[in-house]
């Protein structure tokens, strides 16, 4: 038999209200890899992410995960399964600690003390600045560190899959880069990575497969490295002029 999913969309449509954005997606992201999904802005990538974690009602299609059919399903019931979603702007509790954001990642779950130390651990091991933080209020981090808090919550809830939006918006190179190798450690670790990652070169770089977006449909998909040699591709999105 098939591996199952993490990832299986048909004819996925939604939007706000009367208007639609997404006009059919179809998707089979595998277990086990980091995919990146580009594409300029407004084609929809933040409003697929905010469906599949259940933010906004699906209008017509189908979404399963593992062999599970969540079409239809509340977030919380999404959540549950282990879709994860690190939203743009990362969406902390300010006046809260590292610790007690984290913790709130935690919240839904029905995890035993020592499950749930043992993940905090592993955050604390994949983020060693948010150990050393973890009493200080979330709003006095910076930008990196903030982000870093947001993904060490969103795998505080068990994902089977991390949707991490914006990795890195406003960040240093330098602050990327060690985004990138966590988030390398992660998926080496087993945990599946969905990215929306502005910087295209780093995206295609990170994941193993991508799909390119645009106008609310899927009009691309291919694996990192044939993607980023791609003369269409990188004429589009890398802003690569070729010789
Ligand atoms: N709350 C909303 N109400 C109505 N329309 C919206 C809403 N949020 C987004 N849209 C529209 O949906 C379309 C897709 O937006 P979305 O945020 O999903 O794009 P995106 O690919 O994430 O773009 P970006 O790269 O700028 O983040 C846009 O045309 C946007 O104007
Ligand atoms: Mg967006």
């Amino acid at each position: 038999m098939a591996d199952p999913l993490i990832l299986e969309l048909q004819g996925l449509r939604a939007g706000y209200g009367e208007i639609q954005v997404l006009w059919g997606i179809d998707m089979a992201v595998r277990r086990g890899e980091i995919t990146a999904l580009i594409g300029s802005n407004g084609a929809g990538k933040t409003t697929l992410m905010r469906t599949l974690s259940g933010l906004i009602p699906m209008q017509d299609g189908h979404y399963f995960s593992e062999g599970r059919d969540l079409t239809g399903d509340t977030a919380a019931q999404i959540l549950a399964h282990g879709i994860v979603h690190v939203p743009e702007g990362r969406r902390l509790f300010g006046a809260m600690s590292i610790e007690d954001n984290l913790l709130m990642g935690a919240y839904s779950r029905k995890a035993s003390r020592a499950e749930i130390a043992r993940d905090m651990e592993r955050v604390y091991t994949t983020f060693p600045k948010l150990m050393e933080r973890r009493n200080q209020a979330a709003a006095t981090l910076s930008g990196g560190e903030q982000q870093m808090c947001a993904i060490g919550r969103g795998l505080m809830s068990a994902p089977r899959l991390l949707m991490i939006d914006e990795l890195s918006l406003g960040l240093s190179p330098l602050l990327v880069e060690q985004l990138v190798a966590a988030l390398r450690t992660l998926n080496a670790e087993g945990v599946s990575i969905l990215l929306v990652e502005q910087d295209v070169t780093t995206a295609l770089d990170l994941c193993h497969s991508a799909y390119i977006m645009d106008m609310g449909r899927i009009v691309r998909t291919g694996l990192g490295p044939e993607l980023l040699a791609d003369p269409i591709i990188r004429d589009a999105y890398l802003g690569v002029l070729e010789d």
